[in-house]
């Protein structure tokens, strides 16, 4: 493969549910030219591509020369036109820089800590052993992600966040829509219209759940977003809905991809399987490896604040770069053997949840979740084999397997 053809990869959703051809390209932009300008016009505007682990470090490190607004994804060159127009549909933490950046993720940051997270973990264990319930009650065959992996992370973030049971479908609904503009099973439209109208549906929705909150004031996450006040005002209704939206979709694809990617991973390499089921306690490492093997979210974006230097090239003010994760994440410099899935690979410097300012909230959160569901569900699998070809999602962010078709035995 060529190095321009190598590049264009990167922008083209297809490539991303073919795991060969994408680390194909991958490879060849880390040897050949690790920080390349990719010029996908006209769907995509031009970005540079960083591949290798320590420029993504170098850039994530200095979040005020290299800044999330006016791009922080990679979406088509029609819905940056329309942004540019009309501004931002959402202003989520991905979408703002400092100052206004350190303020808003201080109205939710506490949540997330470790120590606030502990209370929880005695509800996610009930809810990962319901989930393997759920695959022992499918009699030994199922889609693992239809079926099981993308309801468990949905059910934790939305307990969280005290929303109704009765809503989760809606939710997830949302989270598909956004994430999965890309696949056509998964969309419901691909022009910025009809992606602003799945955005004002929710917008309504989180309205009545503010309104709620702020005259029925209680202790969830909901609560405390519709609460939170900056220099003594209410969040506008913009911000808040932002909130709840990133909130309640960033930490389920992500960690469903993660475990199913893991599962599927474990039925691949029987042997890590084994190793693990004999040595429980390999499971924090083991999830972390399944976090760096499937690298759920494929970029994020940053803007030059001025002219500087990246890895030997000139990048000029106003130039995107692309955080190419699940390349940083195979870079050979940084791993041993990086395309081995080795249960026990420790250290393990992946990027996956980024790094810096805008590093993952959930990340505690979605390590909780992958291993409270690999301790209950490893003991009780007695055996596990794909029951057809497994599917990957169509994306330029956030995927995985969309359809993992196995067949097992389970206690
Ligand atoms: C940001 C990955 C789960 C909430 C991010 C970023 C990445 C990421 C790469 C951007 C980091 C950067 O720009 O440097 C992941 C992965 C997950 C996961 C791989 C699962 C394995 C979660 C969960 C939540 C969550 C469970 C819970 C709500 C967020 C939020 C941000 C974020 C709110 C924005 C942070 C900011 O911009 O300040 N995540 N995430 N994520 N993630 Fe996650």
């Amino acid at each position: 493969m060529n190095i321009d053809d190598a590049g264009l990869t990167l922008a083209d959703p297809d490539a991303y549910a073919d795991e060969d051809r994408l680390h194909t390209a991958l490879r060849v932009l880390r040897e050949q030219d690790p920080v390349h300008w990719v010029d996908p016009r006209p769907d995509f505007n031009p970005f540079w591509a960083v591949t290798r682990h320590s420029d993504l470090l170098e850039v994530e490190r200095q979040n005020e020369k290299f800044i999330n607004e006016p791009r922080p994804i990679l979406v088509k060159a029609e819905q940056d036109r329309h942004t540019a127009e009309n501004g931002q549909m959402l202003r989520t933490l991905v979408h703002i820089d400092d100052p206004e950046h350190k303020r808003m993720r201080s109205v939710v940051a506490d949540w997330f800590r470790p120590r606030a997270l502990r209370e929880l973990d005695v509800d996610i264990r009930r809810l990962a052993k319901r989930y393997v319930d759920k695959m022992a009650d499918l009699g030994g065959e199922c889609d693992f992600v239809r079926e099981v992996t993308v309801d468990y992370p949905l059910y934790v973030i939305l307990s969280l966040l005290g929303l109704p049971e009765s809503d989760f479908p809606r939710i997830l609904q949302l989270t598909q829509e956004l994430f999965g503009i890309d696949d056509e099973e998964l969309q419901r439209g691909r022009s910025p219209e009809e992606l602003m109208q799945v955005l004002l549906d929710f917008f309504d929705y989180f309205k009545q759940i503010t309104a709620d909150r702020r005259a029925n004031p209680t202790g969830d996450l909901a609560s405390t977003i519709a609460n939170a006040r900056i220099d003594g005002e209410h969040l506008s209704d913009l911000d808040t809905a932002s909130h709840y939206v990133i909130i309640a979709t960033a930490g389920h694809d992500t960690t469903s991809s993660t475990i199913a990617g893991g599962l599927h991973a474990l039925v691949a390499h029987p042997e890590e399987r084994e190793r693990l089921r004999r040595d429980p306690e390999l499971i924090p490492t083991a999830v972390e490896e399944m976090i760096r093997w499937v690298t759920p979210v494929k970029e994020f974006m940053r803007t030059a604040t001025t002219d500087c230097e990246l890895g030997g090239k000139r990048i000029g003010a106003g130039e995107s770069l692309l955080l190419c994760y699940p390349s940083a994440n195979r870079d050979e410099a940084v791993f041993d053997d990086p395309f081995r899935f080795d249960v026990g690979r420790d250290p393990n410097r992946h990027l996956s949840f980024g790094f810096g300012a805008h590093v993952c909230l959930g990340a505690t959160l979605a390590r909780m979740e992958a291993r409270a569901f690999f301790a209950e569900l490893l003991p009780r699998l007695d055996w596990a084999e794909a029951a057809g070809e497994p599917q990957w999602s169509s994306t330029t962010f956030v995927g995985g397997l969309k359809h993992l078709p196995l067949r097992y035995r389970i206690r």
